[in-house]
């Protein structure tokens, strides 16, 4: 019955892979019983997640009407949604934040993403002031690349914004990461170091984000 929302407007942040992760990892690890809800113009979340050899539950919902009214059906049937949400649609965001309970936003320590990460904050913002409320919100830094000035001055900067919890881990960038999806495959199918490294860091971010809840 719980709703999470992979969202921001910002292409290329993270939110297809994170949700791929993190349907699998309450799927296999958790043992819930989940469904990827995917509003991503592109669909890679559901083809990727259709290509596994072990099918996660998945559905394509693109239109705001569609994600309004079939967000809150489709619940019924999970004990999670994770929803995968749409670059530069606002209309579409705002549906998904009209019926989620949770909101994370994948944040690429760039100053174009730190800007357009301020645009999914008041997207958050307005659907809280509706709904008196929900839906609880995070940012977390994704594909950052260790020890850089950028990733430590979007750290500092994200964790100075009031309006939103910052969640404690980031995920780096790796190729290990950026190969899952060309093999239908996550992290925890690939034995190599980078990929070990990045199924701590994804578990971390996970359990995180279900302390949330
Ligand atoms: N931590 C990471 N390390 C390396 N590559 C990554 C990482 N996270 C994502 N990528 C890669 O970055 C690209 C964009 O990721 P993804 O598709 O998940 O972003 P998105 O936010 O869903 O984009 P869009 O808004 O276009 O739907 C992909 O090629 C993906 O493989
Ligand atoms: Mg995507």
């Amino acid at each position: 019955m719980t709703i999470i929302a992979l969202i921001n407007q910002k292409g290329g942040c993270g939110k297809s892979t994170t949700a791929v992760h993190f349907a699998y990892w309450l799927a296999t690890k958790k043992k819930k019983k989940v469904l990827l809800v995917d509003a991503d113009a592109q669909q890679s979340s559901s083809e990727w997640l259709s290509g596994m050899s072990l099918e996660i539950p998945n559905k394509v919902v693109q239109t705001p009407d569609d994600l309004l009214d079939q967000i809150p059906g489709l619940a019924g049937h999970y004990d999670l949604l994770v929803v995968d949400g749409p670059a530069s649609l606002a209309e579409a965001t705002r549906a998904i934040l009209f019926r989620a309970d949770l909101a994370i936003v994948p944040v690429q320590p760039t100053g174009v993403d730190l800007r357009s990460a301020s645009d999914a904050v008041r997207l958050i913002k307005q659907a809280q002031s509706v709904r008196g409320g929900p839906p609880a919100a995070a940012v977390f830094l994704s594909r950052a690349v260790k020890g850089t000035k950028l990733k430590e001055e979007a750290i500092a900067l994200l964790s100075k914004t009031p309006e939103v919890t910052m969640l404690k881990t980031v995920v780096h960038q790796k190729q290990a990461i950026a190969d899952t999806s060309g093999q239908s495959a996550t992290v925890w199918d690939l034995s190599s170091r980078p990929a070990k490294e990045s199924t701590q860091e994804y578990e971390r971010l996970f359990k995180e984000v279900l302390a949330m809840l």
